[in-house]
């Protein structure tokens, strides 16, 4: 039976390589735990260029995708699953937009970014994202 999203959700969060660097991984564990998302599994790691091709393969054509991968695999990430309900839009809420400087402030971009090549973490945009990331970065979890 599939799990109901209301009450049991995934998504793959990243602290990328720029929130690593500035010692941020506490503070987004903190804020989504303090939201009351769940760590199942985490990792630190150095993406391959291949598993970041992998990970962002629907971004091949934009023009910024070479760059994309350059910073995503410019050192140390942290992979995490979260789980709660409706996790994927619990986090990306506190993930804030996309572009930090437009994230309103009290959002993890919003409070700790300025340009949109280096936004600190990455969340999981829609259920079948979530289940593809998830199987790439944690195949264990099944
Ligand atoms: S979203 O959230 O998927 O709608 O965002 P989108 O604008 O489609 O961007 C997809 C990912 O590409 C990153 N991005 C960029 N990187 C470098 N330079 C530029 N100009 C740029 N624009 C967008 C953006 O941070 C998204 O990465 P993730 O890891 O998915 O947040």
């Amino acid at each position: 039976v599939k799990e109901n999203p209301l009450v049991s959700e995934r998504t793959l969060v990243l602290v990328k390589p720029d929130g690593v660097r500035r010692g941020v991984v506490g503070d987004v564990i903190s804020r989504l735990e303090r939201k009351g998302l769940a760590v199942v599994a985490m990792e630190l790691r150095t993406l391959s260029r291949e598993t970041a091709e992998d990970h962002y393969a629907e971004h091949r054509e934009r023009p910024f995708f070479g760059e994309l991968v350059d910073f995503i695999t410019g050192g140390p990430l942290v992979a995490l699953v979260a789980e709660g309900p409706r996790a994927i839009e619990a986090f990306r809420a506190l993930a804030g937009a996309t572009d930090p400087v437009k994230a309103a402030p009290g959002t993890i971009r919003g409070d700790h970014a300025l340009e949109i090549g280096e936004n600190v973490v990455h969340g999981s945009d829609s259920p079948e994202s979530a289940a593809r990331e998830i199987k790439l970065f944690f195949p264990e979890l099944g």
